[in-house]
């Protein structure tokens, strides 16, 4: 498996798992289950889950499927805006950790900037650090300007990721937030890679794809796989389209093909807002 480099100096892998949606359909756990646990046998052990997703729903599933592989696991997980204060985050992670059926998470994210100050939720993350109930912090949806917040308050060069939209048809964050991130060594976990589906339906991504013998997700995620500093975490239901995603690991775009996927889904041409799902 393909690593990505943490500013701490531990590597994780470049393509992890997604979970949104997860838990929340009885009728689908079975199959959740089985896939979250197949990508592990695959590598992607890198689980990316929330306390928002289906109100704890897709944390309690990802704690049945890590069942007896906590040690394979690379758990991330994020808190509430809300939440992220000294009064109130230990609670939620708390919460958190009970649902998943660990002791300590690897990494925990503020899922979105609130009115909480960003001194206060780092504050926060460290006592949770010192506590033993999380390995490392970090943000997202952070924008540029609120990087730049963080990195000024007492604690915050701590930060190992922040978690983005980035994908083929969201690349905003190439104008000036990734270029920044890449100044401070911190990598981007790119969420909804395949912008849940949407992208994959291009005609000239259908056409390219068909050339290289791959699938359309496959070159959607071989594209944010071919950065260095970018972790993917697709999420799917499904073991035969977690072995097809998984296939992107294999698939090595050469650079008529990076130019090819330039013209059909162009870089920003200037400042855009962050965009978030
Ligand atoms: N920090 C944030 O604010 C934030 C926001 C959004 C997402 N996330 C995280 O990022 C993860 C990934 O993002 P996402 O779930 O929004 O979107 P995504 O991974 O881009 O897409 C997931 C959707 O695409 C389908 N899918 C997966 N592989 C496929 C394939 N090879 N071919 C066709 N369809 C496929 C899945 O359906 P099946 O399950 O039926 O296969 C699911 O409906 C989330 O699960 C979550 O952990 C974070």
């Amino acid at each position: 498996m393909k690593q990505v480099a943490l500013p701490c100096g531990e590597t994780v892998p470049a393509l992890g798992q997604g979970s949104w949606r997860m838990g929340e359909d009885p009728r689908l756990r079975s199959q959740e289950i089985d896939a979250l646990r197949h990508g592990i046998d695959l590598g992607m052990t890198l689980i990316d889950t929330a306390e928002m997703y289906g109100d704890g729903a897709a944390e309690t599933l990802v704690g049945e499927a890590i069942q007896g592989r906590r040690e394979q696991v690379f758990l991330v997980s994020k808190v509430y805006p809300h939440n992220a204060s000294r009064r109130k985050m230990e609670a939620a992670c708390n919460e958190s950790l009970k649902r998943l059926h660990v002791d300590a998470m690897d990494l925990y994210l503020l899922h979105w900037p609130g009115a909480v100050p960003l001194a206060e939720t780092v504050a926060s993350f460290e006592d949770l650090q010192r506590a033993g109930k999380i390995r490392h912090w970090g943000v997202s949806n952070l924008d540029l300007k609120q990087m730049k917040s963080l990195r000024s308050v007492p604690g915050g060069a701590g930060a190992q990721v922040n978690q983005l939209l980035y994908n083929l048809g969201r690349r905003g964050i190439e104008w000036d937030l990734l270029r920044w991130l890449r100044t401070q060594a911190i990598p981007v976990m790119a969420y909804s890679p395949i912008e849940q589906g949407r992208l994959l339906f291009k005609p000239a991504l259908v056409a390219l794809a068909k050339r290289l013998g791959a699938t359309q997700a496959q070159v959607a995620i071989a594209w944010l796989l071919a950065q260095d500093d970018v972790i993917a975490n697709p999420k799917t239901a499904s073991r035969q389209r977690l072995e097809e995603n998984a296939g992107a690991l294999a698939l090595s775009l050469s650079p008529a093909d990076l130019r090819e996927l330039d013209a059909m889904f162009p870089p920003p041409s200037g400042a855009t807002p962050l965009e978030m799902l």
